[in-house]
Parts: C-alpha cells; sequence; structure tokens
C-alpha cells in the first residue's frame, strides 16, 4: 500500500495500450533489461493492431523498383503537404530495417516464388517520384496485423515484460515540477484501483475511431490516451484529420482491405462505371484514400450508388479468379461469406467510405516524446511519450496513406524504446509523486460510482456517434460544423450527468464505457471545433465552402486546449533530416 492507501506498484516504465506501438516499445525495453509494466484494457492480442489487414509499407524493391526516398515523397504528398518530413524521412529510411526485424521475430509474411517476401501495391504508392504505380506493402495474406501483434506479444513475453491484463488507465499522475510518473488504473475484473508509479510512461492506446457510428474499428477504440492527455492539461493536434477509408462494408463498416483493389479489384457504381478513371486518370482505384471516399460520396449524393436506396458502389474482384482471390485475401473471403452471404470471387462487395483513422493526436517529436509549445518553439513534457494511432508525430499529415500505419507502430515503437532508454540512464531514480495529481484522479475514478435515474451511457454514445457522423464526415461546411458543434457541446454537458443504471446487476466493463465516453466526447469537441476552425480542403479535411488547399494561410497544425476549448497553430516541420525538402505542390493522382 502506497499513497491514500492505494494499491500501488513501481517500473522504470508504464507503457499504457498493448497494440503494435506499445508492444514494440516495451520489447525494446525489455530487451535492454528496463523493468516494464504493460497496461492494457484488453488481453494484449485483441488489442486493434489485430485488424490491420493490407500490410506495412517498406521500399524492399521485392516486386518492382523502389527506395525509401520514394515512399518519403509519396507519404509527403499523400499528408497534403501537412507531415513533419524530418519524421516522415525517419520512418522511410528505417522501413526495410523494421519489416526484417519483424520477420526474424516470427512474422510469417506471405512469400513470392523466389522466397522474398511478397508485396502489394497500395493506394498512393509511386515509382520515381510520381511515376508508375509501385508495390511497396509488405503483407501477411490480408492478416498482417494479426501476425505482427502475435509475433511482438510472444517476444514480450520471452522477454519478461510484465502484463497487466484489462487494466484501464482512468489519468496521468506527476511530480510538483510536471514530471509525468505514471497512471492511476483500475482492475477491471475486481474494480479495484492500482497506483502504477514509473520514471517514464508512454501511451500507445489508438485512434478514437468510435467517434462516429459506422467505423472500422474496434469498439475499444475511443481515444483513452489522447483525452488522458487532454485533461493532464497538453494540447492535442490535427484533429480536423479523420480518415474514411473508402471500402468499409456498406451499413456495417468491416474493413475491406485495400489490398483488394491492389490485388486488381475496382469500383464500380450503379451504371456498372469504373468511376475513379474520372476523379484519378491516372492511379484510378489505388489513389490515396481521401481521394478515393471523396469519389464514392459524390457517386451516392449524384444518385449512381447501388443497392435499393443508392447507398454504396460496388468493389469487384471477380474478374481476378478464385484462386487469386482466396490466397491473397482469406480473411475477407470469410468476413463477406460470414456478414453478407457472399463468395467475392464470384460477387461485388457493397462498399461505403467508413470512418477508419485518427490522423490527429498527442504531439510528438519523432523519439516519441509528447512535446508542447513553448515560447515560439517547442519542449518534450519530461518522462511522456506517446506512439501509434494516438501520436501525432506527424507522419500522415492530412491523409495517412494505407500501408503506413502499421510502418508507423513499429518505427516510433521503437524509437520511443531507444530515447527511453537513454532517459532512464540520466533519471535513475523515481521521483516523489504529487499527492494532489493523485487525488485529481481519484476524484476521477469515482465520478462514475453515481447511481440512479438518468440518461444511460450506451444511448448517450449511440447519439454521439450519430452527430459525429451526421455533422461532421466526409464532405464538410460551416453550418453543418457549426449546427454538429452546438450538438456535440450539448451530448457533453449531458455526459457530465449521465449515470450506470442498474448497478446491482452490473459488470465493471459499464463503468469503463462510462470512461470512455467522456473520452469521447471530449474529442468530438475538439474535432468539430478543429473542423470548423480550418477553412479550406487538405487531404480528409474537405470543405465544401472552402474548396481549394490553402497553404498561405493554412500549412499549419493546429492545437486544441482543453481548458477554454481553445485554439492554437504551430509550423510544419517542412526541413527533414538528409535530403531535400518536398515543396508543397498540386496533389494529383
Ligand atoms: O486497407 C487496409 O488494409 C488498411 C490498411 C491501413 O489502414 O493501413
Amino acid at each position: 500500500m502506497g499513497l491514500h492507501g492505494l494499491a500501488h506498484r513501481k517500473f522504470d516504465t508504464l507503457v499504457i495500450g498493448a497494440g503494435g506501438g506499445g508492444l514494440r516499445a516495451a520489447l525494446q525495453l525489455a530487451q535492454a533489461e528496463a523493468n516494464v509494466a504493460v497496461v492494457s484494457k484488453v488481453f494484449p492480442t485483441r488489442s486493434h493492431t489485430v485488424a490491420a489487414q493490407g500490410g506495412m509499407n517498406a521500399a524492399l524493391a521485392n516486386v518492382l523498383p523502389d527506395n525509401w526516398h520514394w515512399h518519403m515523397y509519396d507519404t509527403v504528398k499523400g499528408s497534403d503537404y501537412l507531415g513533419d518530413q524530418d519524421a516522415i524521412e525517419y520512418m522511410c529510411r528505417a522501413a526495410s530495417h523494421l519489416v526484417y526485424e519483424l520477420e526474424h521475430a516470427g512474422v510469417p509474411f506471405s512469400r513470392l516464388d523466389n522466397g522474398k517476401i511478397y508485396q502489394r501495391p497500395f493506394g498512393g504508392q509511386s515509382q520515381n517520384f510520381g511515376g508508375e504505380q509501385a508495390a511497396r506493402t509488405c503483407a501477411a495474406a490480408d492478416r498482417t496485423g494479426h501476425a505482427i501483434l502475435h509475433a511482438l506479444y510472444q517476444q514480450n513475453i520471452r522477454a519478461k515484460t510484465h502484463f497487466f491484463d484489462e487494466f484501464y488507465a482512468i489519468d496521468l499522475v506527476t511530480d510538483e515540477e510536471g514530471f509525468i510518473l505514471g497512471a492511476l488504473t483500475l482492475e477491471i475484473e475486481t474494480g479495484e484501483p492500482l497506483l502504477i508509479e514509473a520514471k517514464t510512461t508512454l501511451i500507445a492506446t489508438g485512434g478514437a475511431g468510435q467517434l462516429f457510428r459506422t467505423n472500422t474499428n474496434a469498439h475499444i477504440n475511443t481515444g483513452d490516451g489522447i483525452a488522458m492527455v487532454l485533461r493532464a492539461g497538453f494540447p492535442i493536434q490535427d484533429m480536423e484529420f479523420f480518415q474514411f477509408h473508402p471500402t468499409g462494408i456498406a451499413g456495417k463498416g468491416m474493413l475491406i482491405t485495400e489490398g483488394a483493389r491492389g490485388e486488381g479489384g475496382y469500383l464500380v457504381n450503379s451504371e456498372g462505371e469504373r468511376f475513379m478513371e474520372r476523379y484519378a486518370p491516372h492511379a484510378k482505384d489505388l489513389a490515396s484514400r481521401d481521394v478515393v471516399s471523396r469519389a464514392i460520396a459524390i457517386e451516392i449524393r449524384e444518385g449512381r450508388g447501388c443497392g435499393p436506396d443508392g447507398d454504396y458502389v460496388h468493389l469487384k474482384m471477380d474478374h481476378l479468379g478464385r484462386e487469386k482471390v482466396h490466397k491473397r485475401l482469406p480473411g475477407i473471403c470469410d468476413m463477406t461469406r460470414t456478414f453478407l452471404g457472399i463468395d467475392p470471387a464470384e460477387q461485388p462487395i457493397p462498399v461505403a467510405p467508413t470512418a477508419h483513422y485518427t490522423m490527429g493526436g498527442i504531439p510528438t517529436n519523432r523519439h516519441g516524446q509528447v512535446v508542447v509549445p513553448v515560447g515560439g518553439g517547442e519542449e518534450p513534457v519530461p518522462g511522456l511519450y506517446a506512439v501509434g494511432e494516438c501520436a501525432c508525430v506527424s507522419v500522415h499529415g492530412a491523409n495517412r496513406l494505407g500501408g503506413n500505419s502499421l510502418l508507423d507502430i513499429v518505427v516510433f515503437g521503437r524509437a520511443a524504446g531507444n530515447h527511453i532508454i537513454g532517459y532512464l540512464g540520466e533519471h535513475r531514480y523515481h521521483r516523489r509523486m504529487d499527492e494532489a495529481s493523485v487525488e485529481r484522479a481519484l476524484d476521477h475514478l469515482h465520478r462514475w460510482d453515481r447511481k440512479g435515474e438518468g440518461e444511460s451511457v450506451a444511448e448517450l454514445r449511440a447519439e454521439l456517434q450519430a452527430t459525429m457522423e451526421k455533422y461532421c464526415s466526409v464532405f464538410r461546411e460551416a453550418s453543418v460544423l457549426q449546427e454538429g458543434l452546438e450538438k456535440i457541446h450539448a451530448i457533453h454537458a449531458r455526459v457530465g450527468d449521465a449515470v450506470l443504471r442498474d448497478r446491482s446487476k452490473m459488470f465493471n466493463t459499464a463503468r469503463i464505457e462510462a470512461f470512455e465516453l467522456e473520452n469521447l466526447a471530449e474529442l468530438a469537441v475538439a474535432t468539430v471545433t478543429a473542423a470548423l476552425a480550418r477553412q479550406e480542403s487538405r487531404g480528409a479535411h474537405s470543405r465544401i465552402d472552402y474548396p481549394e488547399r490553402d497553404d498561405q494561410h493554412w500549412l499549419k497544425h493546429s492545437l486544441f486546449f482543453l481548458d477554454g476549448q481553445r485554439l492554437d497553430f504551430k509550423p510544419v516541420r517542412m526541413r527533414p533530416l538528409s535530403v531535400e525538402s518536398f515543396p508543397p505542390k498540386e496533389r494529383v493522382y
């Protein structure tokens, strides 16, 4: 027992979240003999990385000519020039090494006949700075995330990482000088709090896809770490940029990998037209995601959607042959059989743009350190790191390329692990915790002890998601965003009064869903506020009333602060580490 009589544990590093980013960082640390704890609200191999399908980008050049510099160019262009070019260079240069590392860790990548790792074409990829389509995505069939997550988990077990499975992190705790010293957590099974004290804390809690009703994300993707950082008084970055994947199963949301188009599938409208030829004459169905999602939304809006309500388009693969479809996309075949009763080698899949990926998040540098603006520049928050989808480093800028998220998590997971090892060498002792910060976290923990009759958490969550989908989707406009913001504010206020109904029969998971709802409501306010402020169209943020990209006024990252719900802005890091920068130019595919 420690502070306030709380059960209390001490580690060198606390990692919150057990997806690929958290596990890659933990592995680096455990192999360096740091004492590392991973807290995860689900069993680690249920983390959302498990759902990543199509693959991980690296310029191995196993199928077509390639190099990391072309990959860097595509990523900068894909980001609509909002990505930070130092971080993008770092990621693309490291990619091949990280793929081989994963291979050696046990990831069963698909193979070419010559034994090399199989690579498929994905959206937004080119050879030679915008030339012919590249084939850069290393795949384990269409279950790449599953393979990576399991390999990383097993390696962590071997390295003796300490896992706290099914523990939920409530809030960060600090010392009086603002060093981050761990978190207050809740053991979900027992409902008992556990204070985990650490010299360094790394947040790797994934994205916030549950902000939207129809999404490709796991139920757990509620932006917990991003909201935790916001509550700790730090800003979050670029929340207006949310990726809609072009091919979620219509009305249901399950992901149909971009790999389906990479293998040669294509989209058709109700007239049987291969419409992407009009929107992206060169890249067609493998244009970047923002472009394809907008094209589908326009086809639907203009009355060329399929089905009784004209609200989806078809993804066709019947020309590819049964053998290829079943060999390269076995998971998709399983999913469409289960949920639609069809075989994609024979019948088209109904698809529509579906909320997929949080480009914004916790601002970090390329070492994974969380950074805050100070004077004209920025400084790291001592002891605090973030990696993966919850972080905004920012390699994805305004639009992420498919296949770059698995890459992001392992590259920056490892980088943060390495930086933490250095930090631990310089900060060898635990600092004294500030009791007030523990008390604040405890107050938060007990906020959901309230009982009685009131609005239900589940109903409020559904209302929030429907509101986000209606008012802040693929296309945006001031009057719609303004109305949406008012509704989101009202929902946010109601969250403060919601209760857990009928606690006598309640599982502790209901309490977790209440914390998750708070997180979602806070992030919804941030997202719509930033979307309303950004008066331009860039990447996934497409304003009908400001249809052009405006580099003169808006080539900058947004920062949202909880205090006063205010926005600030900071420059994009345009200077790479060792090569010439890619200045903004017109983005066509
Ligand atoms: O389409 C997909 O397989 C998704 C990949 C990604 O989001 O990177």
